[in-house]
């Protein structure tokens, strides 16, 4: 069956063509690596798993409750349009299922939109050891964007298109020709973003299936992210001040946009409910004030640490409300990413050896 038949709201059956701006880069400068982008790309390397093995598709989902998180969650609880459709149940999870495929369909559109823009790093960035290293993020994000697209399909079975605002972000990303651009659109702001959703998600899900996807998808992201972090550190401490300014417009535009990506405005329209209200409501719902923060969490102190950290964006994060996540510590959040993705695969062997032991006492009843 077509993804296309999948779509609530129909989807361009056309490719979105971003025309490609500046140059693809050669180097013959073959012994200069940096030993840290050295140390991420041999990690990159062993550390490649493969979705069709690593997690267990057998696993049952429930699509009207993809999730297993409490009502209350959900950005319009308590309001009006609540009230409007709470006794219905099948209604609730109606809504219940567009909301999670509208999220899932948001990660799988932003992973691809992560595959591009690395094969655009690989092409674009003067230093080898980062194109090595951009080259195993790229081969990351195809099997990120198989297994959120294998998740939809298989389990889910309904789709939304791309939201507009992340379509916009990563117009902008895609269509500058400066190469720095992919690693600050993509790497630090739409991969930030991503990070701490998918974070929030794992930790709040009680469904296991969603949880080894997210969890294992995390465990790759916390090396990307340092990517981005490393080589924009070291190029932006060379700038001009003018050119630092341009990058921290890019990030205030950008950040707001990621901001207005997470309200499903589709959702709400596609199910016919009043957008401005479900919007509204969802901006005003405390699980979603706290959800924003936690959003940011990820984006604002790795742009303090590469060095963006003029006074227009500081003002920007003290508007969303979020300027004390410069605080948070990005290494101790990545080492519990992978640790948290371990844990899970200990915890499916613990499984898997009781299951073999079990086998293992009827076969010697039954002998008995
Ligand atoms: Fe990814
Ligand atoms: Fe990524």
């Amino acid at each position: 069956m077509s993804t296309h038949e999948l779509y609530t709201i129909p989807a361009d059956m056309a490719t979105w063509d971003v025309e490609a701006q500046g140059a693809a880069r050669f180097t013959w400068e073959y012994d200069d690596p940096r030993d840290r982008l050295l140390t991420l790309y041999q990690k990159g390397k062993d550390k490649q798993w493969d979705s069709t093995t690593r997690i267990d598709w057998s696993l049952e989902v429930d699509p009207h409750d993809c999730l297993g998180m409490p009502d209350e969650v959900i950005g319009i609880h308590g309001t009006r349009q609540w009230d409007r459709i709470a006794g219905d149940r099948a209604e609730v999870d109606r809504l219940k299922h567009h909301l999670a495929s509208w999220q899932f369909s948001q990660f799988l559109h932003g992973e691809q939109g992560a595959m591009i823009c690395s094969a655009r790093i690989v092409e674009s960035v003067p230093d080898l050891d980062s194109k090595f290293y951009a080259a195993t993020q790229t081969m990351d994000e195809a099997r990120h964007a198989e297994t959120y697209a294998r998740f939809l399909q298989e389990k889910v079975g309904l789709l939304y298109p791309i939201n507009p605002y992340l379509k916009s972000l990563l117009d902008d990303t895609l269509s500058d020709s400066r190469w720095d651009m992919p690693y600050l659109g993509m790497q630090v702001l739409i991969e930030g973003l991503a990070l701490a959703a998918f974070g929030v998600l794992r930790d709040m899900t009680t469904k296991p299936l969603p949880k080894q996807i997210l969890a294992y998808v995390m465990q790759d992201e916390a090396r990307h992210v340092a990517f981005g972090r490393l080589a924009l550190k070291d190029y932006y401490a060379q700038l001009t001040t003018a050119e630092r300014e341009e990058r921290e417009e890019f990030v205030v535009e950008g950040c707001y946009l990621m901001r207005d990506r997470f309200r499903s405005q589709e959702v709400w329209s596609n199910l016919g409910y009043d957008v401005d209200e479900c919007v509204q409501a969802t901006v005003n719902s405390p699980y979603y004030k706290a959800y924003q923060s936690l959003l940011f969490s990820r984006i604002v102190p790795c742009v303090k640490d590469i060095g963006l950290w003029g006074p227009k964006v500081q003002k920007a994060y003290a508007d969303m409300g979020v300027l004390d996540m410069a605080g948070v510590d990005l290494n101790a959040l990545m080492k519990a990413d992978e640790d948290t993705a371990e844990q899970i695969d200990a915890e499916k062997a613990e499984v898997a050896r009781s299951a073999v032991q079990v086998e293992k006492t009827i076969a010697v009843g039954a002998t008995a």
